[in-house]
């Protein structure tokens, strides 16, 4: 970081990964902009980074499943003189109940939240970065965006593919720009994930503990590789050796084993 310090953007930043990543960029010097729908967790955050590590932190709640919020909380920058140098697309939550179960609106809260929200935060704020030489962006996607598709939590891993995927590609176009761009794609993670979609006892049950990893841990990951400009990051080993298993295998195989996925958590 030079002297000049910068203020980076983090959806989903009143729990877990999010929460995490404003950790990190708060002890590498950088001031913040959190968001969610939840507001005492965000100030509770604020707070405790704001003494930890003199940083200017504003809170902005909003409900990304509404499709005015990209907009409203980009208007709500510019209207506090804020210069956004850093975007963290994060915000994010699963539905597990099978797409024929799940409510409509929900899938469309999904969509927005995970896919539409980050291209619309994207396109509004990569332009100032460009401008401006200095730019960091980093879309949390996940493992499953790069494994077979899942039956039960049907749309979360073709959200993720597209994310990653178009993370790849806004990489290649702002290469040489001062803009780096990364997807972070974590495996199992200790966060309210689980919580909120209500797997956490057959995840636990299904998933031993060496297969989950800390918040903190992903988001040290993910910071590092977006300032190396990696377009993809995995952390772990073993997420890195799962992504790359269904490349080996035959479609078809590798269907049957991921498919499996959802029995093993006896959602259908
Ligand atoms: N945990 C895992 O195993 C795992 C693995 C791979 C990828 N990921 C990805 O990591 C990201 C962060 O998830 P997490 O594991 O940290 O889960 P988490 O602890 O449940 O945090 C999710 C965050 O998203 C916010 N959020 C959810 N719906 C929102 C909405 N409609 N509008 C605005 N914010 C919303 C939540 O805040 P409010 O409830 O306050 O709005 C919360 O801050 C997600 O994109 C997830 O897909 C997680």
């Amino acid at each position: 970081m030079s002297d000049t310090r910068r203020t980076v953007l983090i959806t989903g930043a009143s729990a877990g990964i999010g929460a995490a990543l404003a950790r990190v960029y708060a002890a590498e010097g950088w001031d913040l902009v959190l968001t969610a729908r939840r507001r005492a967790p965000l100030e509770a955050l604020a707070a405790a980074l704001t003494a930890a590590h003199d940083c200017t932190v504003t809170v902005l709640t909003a409900d990304l499943a509404d499709p005015d919020a990209p907009d409203r909380l980009v208007a709500d920058l510019s209207a506090r003189g804020l210069t956004v140098d850093g975007l963290i697309n994060n915000a994010g939550f699963s539905c597990t109940d099978g797409f024929l179960n799940t409510d409509p609106a929900r899938h469309a809260a999904m969509i927005r939240v995970m896919l539409t929200a980050p291209v619309a935060l994207c396109r509004r704020l990569a332009p100032g970065m460009v401008a401006r030489g200095f730019g960091r962006i980093l879309n949390v996607s996940s493992l499953a965006g790069q494994m077979p598709a899942t039956g039960g939590d049907t749309l979360y891993g073709p959200i993720k593919s597209f994310l990653t995927k178009a993370t790849a590609g806004l990489h290649l176009e702002l290469r040489g720009s001062g803009v780096h761009v990364t997807a972070l794609c974590p495996g199992y993670t200790l966060t309210e994930f689980h919580d909120v979609n209500g797997t956490r006892d057959q995840v636990s049950a299904a998933y031993p503990a060496w297969m989950w990893q800390s918040a903190d841990h992903v988001a040290r990951v993910g910071y590092r590789a977006c300032e190396a400009n990696r377009p993809k990051v995995a952390p772990g080993v073993m997420n890195n050796l799962l992504a790359l298993l269904p490349k080996l295998l035959p479609d078809a195989v590798a269907l049957r084993m991921v498919g499996g996925h959802a029995k093993r958590l006896k959602r259908l």
